[in-house]
């Protein structure tokens, strides 16, 4: 028989990986669901392509994600595999124990090159073309209890060219992300 996978998506602000991660899905293997969004932030645009793709989306306060009630509340709803996509809170240390080698997350430069704490979206990109770094990419990775370190599942480059802005990196990244994230959890759910 088929095997059925519940994954749980985590994100932060516009949600535009968890939207094509679920159509990717919808179109490509039904047997895996998203039965929530889960967002640390209740204004973040993510609430509308939620409602758009039709899944329940719920915000949390860092109280809650701190004291394991985000975690009973992915087990009520018998998840089996977590996505961070886009999103900026560190892991508590009893949801990855809660969920071996089951959540993982994507982050928009080449690991470990620009990762840690205050390291996510535009700033990765403003700092890449600050060095004047000739490549950027993405790399997605198995969360553990610090930032950006857990073992390296894969990784896509592009080119950063000598007139390249943040903007135009973050468009290239962006690329990498829509073109392999939805493939590389693909091959992960066994
Ligand atoms: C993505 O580029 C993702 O790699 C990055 O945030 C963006 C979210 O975009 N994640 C990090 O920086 C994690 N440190 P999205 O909300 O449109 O998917």
């Amino acid at each position: 028989m088929t095997k059925q996978h519940r994954v749980a998506i985590f994100a932060s602000g516009s949600g535009s990986n968890a939207e094509n991660i679920i159509e990717y899905f919808r179109k490509n293997r039904a047997e895996v669901s998203f039965p929530i969004i889960l967002c640390n932030n209740p204004k973040a645009y993510v609430f509308e392509r939620a409602k758009k793709l039709n899944v329940p989306c719920e915000s949390f306060t860092r109280d809650a994600f701190n004291s394991g009630e985000v975690t009973a509340r992915l087990k009520a709803l018998d998840i089996d595999f977590i996505v961070l996509a886009g999103f900026l809170w560190k892991i508590p240390e009893e949801m990855i124990a809660a969920f071996p080698d089951a959540i993982i997350n994507i982050h928009p430069a080449l690991l470990p090159k620009y990762g840690g704490k205050g390291m996510y979206g535009d700033n990765v990109h403003k700092a890449v073309v600050e060095a004047g770094e000739k490549e950027s990419g993405i790399t997605i990775h198995y969360v553990n209890e610090h930032y950006d370190s857990g073992s390296i599942i894969f990784q896509a480059k592009c080119e950063v060219l000598p007139g390249d802005d943040y903007h135009q990196v973050a468009e290239k990244v962006h690329a990498l992300e829509y073109a392999h994230f939805p493939q590389v959890i693909d091959s992960l759910l066994k």
